[in-house]
């Protein structure tokens, strides 16, 4: 199968042309997966909890939401894509599983990343494992990446995929993921943005893009510059991320020391 990430550059607040920017980019890649990146449809910094709500979208009735549905709809695809949520007064960093039939699943970032703690509520879906078609995937946003536990439970229960749509802007992430692939021996798909934000004054965020696809042998399958939008497609075997052996001797699931774990 094929398996891709769409890196975006959106422009904060103009969702229409930022989703229809992004989906376009879809049916030229011939994926049967493609992840999108965090918050793809509004950009990242707002302002005020206020304008979170004002540009959040219901599910699955917001407009980012319809028209990935219509590029499954079309492609055959599967699409995991970051959006802004709106549930009552609630706002939660979210990200959709979407596919031919409609809405899959939806995953509420768990671990807000500084500001965010703000104004988006933290998450209360679990860590959860979805099948894509033929392959099982798993979601996390960003910062989850800092806590393996996330990764750790998806994998336990099945995922093959991990898809992470980010808005990185520390450094460690791409390298960290390809250690997050290894340890759970999954393939993983960072999709990030790159551009710049300062809609709060002296807080300039600059996203490092390098989105990426890495294989349960840590390779990096495919990799992103920094500073343009881009796009790009592997042929992947998911077969391989069930095999847990390193070793003859090593099945990393059966080795773990739970009677040794605290927690
Ligand atoms: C992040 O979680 N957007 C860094």
């Amino acid at each position: 199968m094929k398996a891709a990430f769409v890196q975006t550059s959106p422009v904060f607040g103009e969702v229409q042309s930022n989703v229809d920017k992004a989906v376009s980019k879809i049916a030229k890649l011939d994926a049967s997966l493609i992840v999108l990146p965090e918050l793809f449809s509004t950009g990242y910094q707002f302002r005020s909890k206020k304008e979170l709500l004002e540009l959040a979208e219901e599910l699955p009735s917001g407009y980012a939401t319809r028209t990935l549905i219509e590029a499954a709809k079309a492609t055959g695809a599967y699409i995991v894509a970051g959006l802004a949520e709106r549930a009552g007064k609630k706002a939660y960093n979210s990200a959709v599983l979407v596919g031919p039939r409609g809405l899959i699943a939806t995953y509420r970032k768990a671990h807000l990343f500084w500001d965010e703690k703000k104004i988006f509520t933290k998450g209360d879906t679990p860590f959860k494992v979805y099948k894509a078609g033929k392959v099982r995937v798993g979601m996390m946003i960003c910062f989850d990446w800092l806590f393996p536990e996330a990764a750790r439970t998806l994998a336990l229960q099945g995922a093959q995929i991990i898809c992470h749509p980010s808005n990185l802007v520390l450094p460690y992430c791409p390298q960290a993921m390809i250690t997050r692939s290894l340890e759970n021996r999954v393939f993983t798909i960072t999709a990030n943005r790159v551009g710049t934000e300062e809609r709060v004054d002296g807080k300039l965020l600059k996203f490092i893009g390098t989105s990426q696809v890495t294989s349960p042998d840590g390779e990096v399958l495919a990799r992103a510059g920094s500073k343009r939008e881009e796009a790009s497609a592997v042929e992947i075997d998911p077969a391989r991320a069930r095999k847990k052996l390193i070793t003859p001797l090593n099945d990393i699931f059966r080795d773990r020391r739970k009677d040794l774990f605290s927690n």
